[in-house]
């Protein structure tokens, strides 16, 4: 019987090969031009499926993007694996800050991946991750060592809120049901320092337009007599935390789960260099909530950030005008407890009522999320750690992550099963931003220790 090790250095090649062919198309969800490059994804994710011997395999049509989904029973008394993954990818932009083209996958090394990593948009959020399960069951199915039954469902709109995904799963219970859901789209301390996922945040996207006057002014003629929306909006916004960094708006913390001491200083356990994260950030001190330690404040602590703000004259030399409009794009994280629904009504009463006389404000909501837990008694938690244990040789530790996948909460409620968050990318590598890249060593690391997840699982629920 073959062993994953063999098995990987054998076809090493073109499981790079494969990969690298799906990065080069630009599987953009927030941009409809990119509508065909979607569809393309999706068949040739239902391709790779069949290849890696999957019995049934559709494309799933919904009111937007298309889900795959593909199936191998091959005994109903065992247990079933359901694999969530996404194909779609962020905006690459800005283009000018990348080393060489997103959709042109380069391969380079990088102190943290001497052995190489994969340059492209999406090589590690999700395709890179994604794909490390295709290849998995290609290993087990040609090997004959597929212990339980498995269902795969990858999305194409996880990056823009997987609102398609949602009318999905409310609507095939049946073919989803499962006994664990998988995922590999979070990271890990370090590839010496294996750790599994085991919370997410929560989120409240929303969109902000300020009106002052009804036409954009001549900044000498009106200056200083009529509220201009971008002065007004930049001091709503900064009003919006006060100076211990608390989040200013009445209510907010109202539902958060707070963690007791005990727990605050078992999490303090994992190793953290407070001063390898200033120099990979080029930062001086890092800056947030008071009382809270780094790991904490983008973990277990809500955050709200602007993700992008605009208005007026931004082109070449200067042009003297106060805008009649101002926009900024907020994203609220949030913790196990707090309702995003909720969060977002607080939000919008709030920046309503400090908008001052001759402005009106508008507040779009985009999309949100609840945030997520999962215990670590769980058979699924159980498995994977021995699974890590076995690969790695090493206990893998647990850790929030500040990042969000909204739909866990989701299969949570409509599947009634726990999700496994087996994450192999390094916070280093880059996700949404240039020169995203997943390192060769991850990839491959992650084909060879998900056959052991189910292996463990399948034992482990006898
Ligand atoms: N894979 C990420 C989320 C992630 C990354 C979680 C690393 C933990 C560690 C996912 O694709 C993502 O980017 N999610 C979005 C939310 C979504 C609704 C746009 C996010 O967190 O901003
Ligand atoms: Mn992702
Ligand atoms: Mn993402």
């Amino acid at each position: 019987m073959k062993s994953a090790k063999d098995y990987i250095e054998q076809h090493k090649d073109r499981f790079l090969n494969e990969l690298i062919e799906l990065l080069k198309i630009p599987s953009i969800s927030a941009n409809s031009a990119h509508k065909n490059d979607i569809i393309k994804t999706a068949d040739v994710i239902k391709a790779s499926l069949e290849n890696a011997g999957c019995d049934k395999v559709e494309i799933c049509e919904t009111p937007g993007y298309p889900i795959v989904y593909g199936e191998k029973m091959i005994d109903p008394k065992l247990p079933t694996v359901l694999v969530y993954g996404h194909y779609d990818v962020q905006p690459p932009d800005p283009l000018d800050l990348w080393d060489s083209p997103p959709f042109e996958p380069v391969i380079k090394k990088t102190d943290l991946h001497p052995e190489g990593a994969i340059f492209a948009r999406g090589s590690c959020d999700d395709k890179g991750q994604m794909y490390m399960h295709v290849k998995a069951l290609e290993y087990m199915t040609s090997t004959g060592q597929l212990p339980c039954n498995v269902k795969f469902m990858i999305e194409g709109e996880e990056e823009v809120g997987s609102e398609s995904l949602g009318w999905f799963v409310e609507r095939n219970q049946e073919k989803l049901s499962n006994d664990v859901i998988l995922i590999s789209d979070t990271g890990m301390i370090a590839n010496d320092v294996p750790s599994i996922t085991t919370g997410l945040r929560g989120l409240s996207y929303v969109e902000v337009e300020l009106t002052g006057p009804n036409r954009d002014l001549h900044s000498g003629l009106y200056g200083g007599a009529v509220a201009n929306p971008i002065n007004i909006l930049t001091k709503m916004i900064a009003s919006l935390h006060d100076e211990n960094n608390h989040i200013n708006i009445p209510g907010f913390y109202d539902d958060v789960d707070e963690l007791s001491l005990e727990e605050r200083a078992k999490m303090a356990e994992a190793p953290f260099s407070k001063e390898a994260y200033l120099k990979a950030l080029d930062i001086e001190d890092t800056y947030g909530e008071a009382g809270y330690t780094t790991n904490e404040r983008n973990s277990i602590r809500p955050a709200l950030d602007l993700n992008g703000i605009w208005g007026g004259y931004t082109g070449e030399g200067a042009k003297t005008v106060i805008a009649s409009k101002a926009y900024a794009k907020i994203s609220m994280r949030l913790v196990p407890n707090q309702n995003w629904e909720s969060i977002t009504d607080l939000f919008i009463k709030h920046f309503e009522s400090i908008a001052p006389k001759g402005t009106t404000v508008k507040v779009t909501p985009h999309h949100g999320g609840q945030a997520y837990v999962t215990p670590i008694d769980s058979t699924g938690y159980k498995a994977a750690e021995k699974a890590y244990a076995s690969t790695f040789g090493k206990t893998p530790i647990p850790q929030r992550s500040g990042g969000s996948i909204p739909i866990v909460a989701l299969f949570e409620k409509e599947l009634k099963s726990k999700t496994i968050l087996m994450g192999f990318g390094l916070d280093s590598d880059a996700i949404h931003s240039p020169n995203e890249h997943f390192g060769i060593w991850n990839y491959l690391k992650g084909i060879e220790t998900i056959p052991q997840f189910y292996h463990y699982f399948t034992e482990m629920s006898k």
